[in-house]
């Protein structure tokens, strides 16, 4: 039986509240093995040998044309993907050796959900590095529909009860090292989805089974569920988005989040000119086009 099934098994024997239907014969342990550290070998989405594993949902994306979500994929985008892997190497390189990475910002818009698409894709094209991708924002659950997966279950209903960490999570067939988990269903408000211990435990088997965890989060304090996933993380990205981002909203996000988990800035559709003269933040160089 696989470590995260065993895992799953625990917290329910302990009584907090993850629905758990363990099959009897499962064997899908390879499926979440940790990846070494200094494994920076790229593998071509889809083309590596996948191992099977029947409970999970594993599911083919069909990303729009023209959508600025993996940029090396489809119509690709050189500068962007180069953006996209350097920021991969400076999490990767960090001293800290972060695992769970929020994405946020200032603002609705900012693009938190591209960057965070794209971070975890740059992170799993590393071989053998399993990475998650949470949609934790249960407001604006764009994540899906961006990468063209269906919603349906995932973490409101893991959280709630009505469904296991197996059933909500969707593996990525093109992607072989990335998994998605939506933001599911909610019936009850999310800060009270999270103020639970279901949430710890669930962060603990994460950690546990997965090499590297993307969530895509609200706002910067925006509401009261953001500082519930935030106290869990490791590492908070922030989208700046020149073109959009209020500049007071953002100086006074900035001053949030806490300074021994901050990470850095993703400049989000930034100008060609200014990624030839900085190398100072993390940038996403779309170029003047995409403005
Ligand atoms: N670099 C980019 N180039 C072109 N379009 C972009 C870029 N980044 C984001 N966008 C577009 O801007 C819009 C907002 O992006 P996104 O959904 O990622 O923002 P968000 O911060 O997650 O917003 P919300 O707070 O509503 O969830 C989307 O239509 C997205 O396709
Ligand atoms: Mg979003």
């Amino acid at each position: 039986m696989s470590k995260v099934y065993e895992a799953l098994k625990r917290a329910q024997q302990q009584g907090l509240g993850i629905q758990v239907d363990i099959p009897g014969e499962l064997d899908g342990a390879e499926v979440f093995t940790a990846a070494p550290e200094a494994s920076v070998r790229e593998e071509s989405p889809g083309v590596a040998a996948r191992q099977e594993d029947p409970e999970l949902r594993t599911i083919a994306m069909v990303v729009p044309p023209g959508s600025v979500a993996l940029p090396w994929k489809g119509a690709v985008d050189l500068a962007a993907s180069e953006q996209y892997r350097i920021i991969r190497t400076r999490i990767v390189q960090h001293p800290k050796r972060p695992k769970m990475l929020l994405i946020t910002s200032a603002k609705s818009g900012d693009g938190k959900t591209v960057s965070a698409i794209n971070i975890a894709g740059a992170l799993a094209l590393r071989d053998n590095a399993n990475v998650l991708l949470i949609d934790a924002d249960f407001r604006h659950k764009g994540l899906c529909e961006m990468l063209g997966l269906p919603g349906g279950l995932g973490l409101a209903n893991l959280l709630d009860g009505s469904c296991a960490l197996q059933e909500a999570i969707i593996r990525v067939e093109q992607y072989p090292n990335l998994y998605v988990l939506p933001a599911g269903v909610r019936g009850i408000n999310p800060a009270e989805l999270l103020d639970s211990e279901v949430w710890d435990s669930a962060c603990a088997i994460i950690r546990e089974h997965f090499d590297f965890v993307v969530l895509d989060v609200p706002p910067i304090a925006s509401v009261a569920d953001y500082e519930l996933i935030q106290a869990k993380c490791d590492g908070v990205i922030v989208v700046i988005r020149p073109d959009h981002t209020d500049r007071t909203l953002c100086m006074r996000a900035l001053e949030l989040v806490p300074r021994e988990k901050m990470m850095g800035v993703v400049l989000n559709c930034a100008y060609q000119w200014f990624l030839c003269r900085t190398h100072e933040s993390y940038v996403y160089g779309q170029g003047a086009q995409a403005k």
